[in-house]
């Protein structure tokens, strides 16, 4: 069991930091310890900001911090595989931002390393931690849309590529499919009960590039925002398939001739549906009538702060009480071999089959 307060370090303090340090400034169990950052401005600034003691631009020395147990990684994709392999040997538990890594060798070495070390790992699946989510996991556990055997997936931004490290591949690991479409895919598999894939059919298209002429209209950009370079997908689809027979379609965009932004997952029961994103509804059947039923709640779609404190409190308890995580190393793993099939299916122009004995329980 880890001392109360748990002392944690943030690793990257871009964009995304905000959140996590805003959420573990508000946990009376956590202590922000300390802060490293490439760039080391940034780093200070964050640590005058939330008054965290200790500030590096090396995580390696972040990391011989005896006292810290625990890292949060807000880093470029490419660096989350070594982070965390040398967070673990350092004896800390971690949290990585999505997505796990950018490749399934490294994936699986670092599921090794965590089964290996028996350290707390939890993958920043964000949207598994939103209240509505939770609360209609709530009906599906109890049966009251049967089996899913269906779902859509959509993350499509008409105007939306953060440019910078996200538009590089070799830092990013790929376009829009990893950045945003992730979300929507692990929220679909994860209220459709976690099935296991067994195979992948997928496109990307690389047509329309950053559209950085744009004017009129902002969208999200990294800390270090530069659009003048791009070798990223501008757009994703994919039809998966899994062992229990349910499939799920997903599309994901950075950039589209689209009428609007659109965020959605809808998922079909034999029993029922839902419509988690953008609004919350329940589609249910009774007395031979079809009710659309809507779950009265404080608001629809993510709501973003409340998933991110619920997200750090449970990452926290997890650490102080040695719980495994919502959001396991497996589940990042498979995840990762989702993602990398539909690389790999778009460029083979081939559907990719996922062999048995292979992800959650390799
Ligand atoms: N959960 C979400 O909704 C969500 C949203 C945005 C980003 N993310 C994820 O968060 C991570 C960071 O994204 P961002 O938008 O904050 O990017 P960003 O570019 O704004 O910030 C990244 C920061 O990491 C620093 N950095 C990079 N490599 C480093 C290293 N080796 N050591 C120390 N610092 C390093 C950079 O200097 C930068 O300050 C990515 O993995 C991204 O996929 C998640």
């Amino acid at each position: 069991m880890s001392p109360i307060p748990l002392k944690i370090g943030i690793i990257g303090g871009g964009a995304i930091s905000e959140l996590h340090l805003n959420s573990y400034q508000n946990n009376s169990a956590a202590e922000l310890y300390a802060i490293c950052d490439l760039n080391e401005s940034r780093a200070k600034q964050k640590a005058a900001q939330y008054n965290i003691p200790h500030l590096c631009t090396d995580y390696n020395v972040m990391l011989q911090l005896p006292d810290l147990e625990a890292v949060v990684i807000c880093t470029w994709n490419n660096t989350h595989a070594d982070i965390i392999m040398a967070a673990l040997d350092a004896g800390k538990h971690v949290f990585v931002e999505k997505p796990l890594c950018t490749t399934i060798s490294d994936a699986l070495a670092i599921q090794r390393k965590t089964i290996e070390t028996g350290k707390t790992l939890q993958v920043g699946f964000i949207r598994r931690f939103d209240p509505n989510v939770q609360m209609l996991k709530t009906f599906i556990d109890h049966g009251d849309l049967g089996r899913i055997y269906y779902a859509k997936a959509s993350a499509l931004r008409r105007l939306g590529n953060p440019g910078g490290w996200f538009a590089d591949r070799e830092k990013s690991g790929g376009g829009p499919l990893i950045d945003v479409g992730i979300h929507v895919l692990d929220l679909s598999w994860y209220l459709m009960g976690c099935p296991r894939p067994i195979a992948v059919s997928a496109n990307t298209y690389n047509k329309l590039g950053n559209r950085s002429n744009i004017k009129n209209l902002a969208f999200y950009k990294t800390a270090d925002y530069n659009p003048n370079f791009n070798n990223v997908e501008d757009l994703a689809n994919a039809m998966i398939r899994f062992e229990n027979g349910a499939s799920l379609y997903l599309d994901t965009s950075y950039t589209l001739h689209a009428k609007r932004n659109e965020t959605s997952v809808v998922l079909y029961g034999e029993r029922g549906g839902t419509e988690v994103l953008p609004e919350t509804w329940l589609i249910i059947e009774k007395y031979n009538t079809i009710l659309n039923a809507r779950p009265q709640t404080d608001q629809d779609g993510l709501n973003v702060d409340a998933a991110f404190q619920e997200q750090t409190d449970h990452f926290v308890e997890c650490c102080l009480e040695n719980k495994a995580p919502r959001t396991t190393v497996e589940h990042g793993v498979e995840i990762m071999r989702m993602i990398d099939a539909i690389y790999e299916s778009s460029r083979t122009r081939k559907e990719i089959k996922l062999s048995k004995g292979r992800g959650m329980e390799s």
